[in-house]
């Protein structure tokens, strides 16, 4: 059975450093967490980067997003798409300057405008540290395959949510929630891609169904559209 603390010790080694993750014991600012993760729904990490550098360096606190008008947010989000996820992010920013601070746990999270069950999860997670995982679609993949679950997405999903959050029984896990979210993203993005799985390199090899199966490439299937 792979374990968390496989995947925490390969990602304490391997760790993408990107711009809006903390060092190991640096504070986390629930608003730059949130920020990157609006960004990262529809937008690449290789994009994101500056962008979100230079949306920082112009809204420095969820309460300058708010206080800003729309059409400062508008130009500042220009070219990353997406407009209606400006608009949810100023909403957003409006409703947690009312309130004073970001809720604290994902439930909390959930209740604001524009953000849905992936984003509240990792807000949670990374910075806060709650115990919940945000499943993307690099994680249904780690697990698609590690799991060798054959049945396509999107039918699949809840399946797939729920054999991800297992992992939150395991104390290593729960131990580091935001890390291990974020391994699950790296190992998603950097082994366990789409097309050609690095599985030599993987930490979870020796565990892995689809791996053993030899089809870890195929996985996981999609209902044609
Ligand atoms: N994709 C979505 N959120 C991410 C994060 N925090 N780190 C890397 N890739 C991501």
């Amino acid at each position: 059975m792979p374990s968390a603390a496989e995947l925490l010790a390969w990602y304490d080694r391997h760790r993408r450093i990107l711009p809006w993750r903390a060092g190991p014991g640096e504070a986390r600012d629930p608003y730059r967490v949130w920020l990157s993760e609006v960004m990262l729904q529809q937008t690449t990490v290789a994009t994101v980067g500056p962008r979100y550098a230079r949306f920082l360096a112009r809204f420095p606190t969820v309460t300058a997003l708010a206080a800003a008008d729309w059409a400062e947010v508008a130009e500042e989000w220009a070219g990353l798409g997406y407009y209606a996820r400006a608009r949810n992010l100023h909403a957003c920013a409006k409703a947690v300057a009312m309130r004073g601070s970001f809720p604290r746990d994902a439930a909390g999270l959930q209740d604001l405008p524009g953000i849905g069950r992936y984003t509240a999860a990792a807000v949670g997670a990374i910075a806060f540290d709650e115990p919940v995982l945000p499943v993307d679609g690099n994680v249904e993949r780690v697990i698609a395959r590690l799991k060798a679950v054959e049945e396509p997405l999107p039918g699949s999903k809840p399946r797939l949510v729920a054999l991800a959050e297992g992992f939150m029984h395991d104390p290593a896990a729960r131990a580091r929630p935001g890390d291990f979210a974020q391994a699950l993203f790296d190992l998603g993005a950097t082994i366990c891609t789409p097309r050609s799985p690095a599985c030599g390199l993987c930490p979870w090899r020796g565990g892995c169904a689809a791996q053993r199966a030899g089809i870890a490439a195929d996985l996981p299937r999609k209902t044609p559209k």
